[in-house]
């Protein structure tokens, strides 16, 4: 059976019967108009079966099945292996306010899975049945993980399935601002391509030139490999902590932060968003960096102080930034737009087919063996682990 909740959708299908895709929705139509709730639903018997939210929770039916809420990145067919366990809820956004849907959803909740929503203790007040949040990201600094902590709320992420896409488009960033492929792509369907290109309009090599890792986790470690490995880069790195592998296997040199900044051909910065690296690079950092140095952000938007960035590029202080992630998403309109040396994508590292369905299964897994008594492989906050 597949109902309507209110607005929401919930989910909750009998062996055998099946729901197709809406054409322009993430989520289910029923195949079976009978089953809806709202204006469309047909008034037939079988809308006595369906729950809606707003009852009163004497009025619910009684169900021996957990609740998920689905509220992002879930595909239909994932939607469908989680029915078989649990009851899903997944905001339409054909149905009006979507948070609404979700806020009105949240009560019944013992898990959420999905990304890009800020969730702490003003959004999750009304989630007293909360057990876990299964995060489609690796990211994890949109949770208040303290606010998780006491709550004992479980908080999954989904390392490694993105290491390598996200290296990939570091490069691919790292690349279109060096050799302009962004600014003259543009250019040449503009047709403004009369005669052989000179000087002007020329960039600068990659290959061979100092690749500076800003936090030395498992992606900044995968973009030292691609600059070691296929474009025969010196590689220097900042952290907490040393890499001695990494130092061994592709000669990677540790600097303080000041040090690499006045050293790197290319800063990548690829640091989780934290107290310690909100506004990293300001001012005084870009002042430290070469004037023929590109400057590239696939970590968090909010890491480099902005405003400061522009005006380096707008002073040609550097050479540009190559840049994934903004101190404000979705970047609707930014000086950034009229700066020929910056190259703006719209936060895609882990944006591939292949990676983000890995993402997604990974973060199923997590919220399955969270709500099913099992230790998550990818737990946060292990402190509210009492298996
Ligand atoms: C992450 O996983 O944290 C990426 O930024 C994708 O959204």
């Amino acid at each position: 059976m597949l109902t309507f909740l209110g607005a929401c959708k919930k989910v909750s299908r009998r062996k055998g019967e099946t729901a197709s895709r809406s054409p322009r929705s993430n989520g289910y139509t029923p195949k079976n108009p009978k089953n809806m709730v709202g204006p469309k639903a047909a008034k037939t018997p079988q809308n006595k079966n369906v729950s809606v939210l707003g009852i009163k929770p004497e009025q619910e039916p009684k169900t021996m099945k957990k609740t998920v809420l689905a509220f992002s990145r879930i595909t239909p067919p994932m939607i469908e292996n989680l029915q078989q366990e649990f009851d899903v809820i997944v905001p339409n956004p054909k149905a009006g306010d979507i948070n609404a849907q979700f806020n009105e959803a949240l009560p019944h909740a013992h898990g959420l899975i999905g990304v890009g929503r800020k969730l702490g203790r003003t959004q999750l007040e009304n989630a007293a049945k909360l057990e876990v949040v299964s995060s489609v990201s690796v990211g994890y600094d949109n949770y208040d993980l303290a606010y998780f902590n006491e709550r004992g709320i479980m908080l999954t992420n989904t390392p490694d399935v993105l290491t390598e896409s996200t290296a990939d488009l570091a490069f691919a960033l790292i690349m279109s601002s060096a050799r302009r492929v962004a600014e003259l792509d543009a250019w040449t369907k503009a047709g403004q391509w009369q005669a052989s290109v000179g000087a002007p309009l020329f960039g600068c090599d990659v290959h061979g030139k100092t690749l500076g890792i800003v936090g030395m986790g498992n992606i900044g470690a995968a973009v030292a490999r691609r600059g070691h490995f296929g474009f025969n880069m010196p590689i220097i790195y900042s952290g907490n902590s040393r890499k001695t592998d990494l130092e061994q296997q592709l000669g990677a040199q540790f600097r303080s932060l000041d040090e690499l900044l006045a050293e790197a051909d290319f800063v990548c910065l690829v640091v989780p968003l934290s107290d310690k690296t909100r506004h990293l690079i300001s001012h005084r950092e870009l002042a430290l960096m070469k004037p023929g140095a590109i400057l590239v952000n696939i970590s968090r938007g909010p890491v480099v102080d902005e405003p400061a960035l522009i005006e380096a590029l707008q002073n040609k202080r550097i050479r540009g930034a190559g840049l994934d992630v903004y101190e404000k998403e979705p970047l609707a309109e930014s000086p950034l737009f009229q700066l020929s040396n910056a190259v703006t994508l719209p936060h895609i590292g882990s944006a591939t087919n292949e990676t983000r369905e890995a993402m997604a299964n990974r973060a199923l897994a997590n919220l399955r063996s969270a709500l099913l008594g099992e230790r998550p492989q990818d737990l946060v906050n292990p402190q509210v682990w009492r298996g």
